[in-house]
């Protein structure tokens, strides 16, 4: 850890890397407030107040004066703005291109739909965004919703003081930050929309004014419509073309309130380093090889739907385990047939199925395999 600052060590017009978030301290001149400078925790609060700047992104500020230095509990180092860096999204991988283009949207405030197949990352992305920029995190699963109201409401039964059945709704996740957001206008929340794709279409098109211009929704408890204040945004999840579960096609006008993102599996180097990280006690040659049979499954052009990293990192998980360790050799093909075959549909052993096409890449690439 690195040690912090001295105050004398913090001369005006030296640069420095540092991130703000936003001034928890409603009456302060500056909206932006960092602990640290290039790393090394500051002896005063770092202010600024450049609209330049966005919460949770590292860029580069000069000092331009240093408040009350002798006083230990006073002051503050006041600095100006020079430029941003890149966001450094912690805890997940997404390819250059889709992390300029996310910044780019994240800035602008608008929604953004992120389109990928399963397992490849959809939900950690959204979570790291919301831990990295400082934002309350607010998880919504659009699968559970059958009609319009479930966004906002549930109704629940329960037995009343005098045994009797009294229905009463309970606000959702959604609901409660839209009205928390209203009264807590500095602290900022991303609404993520899980599934988007999942729920019935009449459902989502109840959501529509909320993700447009308009944004209001009807208060299904009070009655009244309800402005969704600017420090909502939203994130939205879709899963196109699982052919596992019902999916219903979102429509283009819905679509359209989103800027949609494209997310792919991470590279096999990048998937056998995370899970190499995760997993140590397995040799890097084996986590390779497991990865190696999962890309030769994604890309497989019989089948259409995607292979979690979930289910790589489950083949880890087993393979680890005391009661598998001294002979992960021979039980490999063992446990992709589960983890791997098990996510598709029909058998590993019914070769007209989409599970039997995964048993024969998984035989063909540890084959080929053997041979090196
Ligand atoms: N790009 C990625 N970066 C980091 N972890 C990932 C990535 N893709 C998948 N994972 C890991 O795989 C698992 C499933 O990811 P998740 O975000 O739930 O997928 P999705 O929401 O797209 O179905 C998690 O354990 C996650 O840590
Ligand atoms: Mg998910």
């Amino acid at each position: 850890m690195a040690e912090k600052w001295n105050i004398d060590d913090l001369t005006v017009g030296a640069t420095m890397e540092t991130t703000f978030l936003t001034n928890p301290v409603e009456t302060s001149s500056f909206r932006f407030r960092a602990t640290h400078l290039d790393g090394r925790r500051a002896p005063k609060v770092v202010l600024c107040d450049d609209p330049r700047i966005s919460p949770g992104r590292p860029c580069i500020v000069r000092i331009t004066a240093v408040r009350k230095p002798k006083r230990a509990d006073r002051g503050a180092i006041e600095v100006e703005f020079v430029q941003n860096l890149d966001l450094q999204l912690k805890g997940v991988w997404l390819d250059p291109i889709a992390s300029k283009k996310l910044q780019i949207l994240l800035e602008s405030g608008l929604n953004i739909l992120l389109d990928g197949p399963q397992g490849c990352g959809k939900t950690v992305l959204a979570k790291s965004i919301a831990e990295t920029l400082g934002m309350e995190f607010v998880y919504f699963n659009c699968g559970a919703v059958v009609e319009a109201t479930d966004f906002l409401a549930t109704i629940q039964v329960r037995a009343s003081d005098n045994g009797q059945p009294v229905t009463e709704f309970v606000k959702t996740s959604v609901l409660e930050s839209f009205e928390q957001a209203g009264d807590e206008p500095k602290k900022r929340y991303l609404v993520f929309l899980d599934e988007l794709n999942r729920c019935p279409e009449s459902a989502r098109n109840a959501l529509m004014p909320a993700l447009d211009t308009t944004r209001k929704v009807f208060h299904p408890i009070e009655n009244h419509f309800l402005n969704i204040p600017d420090n909502v945004q939203f994130i939205a999840a879709v899963n196109r073309g699982n052919e596992f579960s019902a999916t219903f096609g979102i429509d283009a006008a819905q679509l359209d309130r989103f800027a949609p993102l494209q997310m792919t599996y991470m590279p096999p180097t990048q998937e056998v380093k995370l899970l190499h990280e995760r997993h140590p006690e397995l040799s890097k040659a084996l986590v390779t090889r497991i990865v190696k049979v999962a890309d030769a499954v994604r890309k497989s052009p019989e089948l259409t739907g995607g292979l979690s990293v979930r289910a790589t990192e489950e083949a880890c998980i087993y393979l680890k385990h005391p009661l598998m360790e001294k002979a992960q050799r021979r039980l490999l093909p063992e446990v992709l047939q589960s983890s791997f075959c098990g996510r598709f549909a029909g058998r590993w052993d019914d070769t007209t199925t989409d599970a039997g096409t995964v048993w024969t890449v998984i035989n063909q690439v540890l084959r080929e395999e053997k041979k090196k």
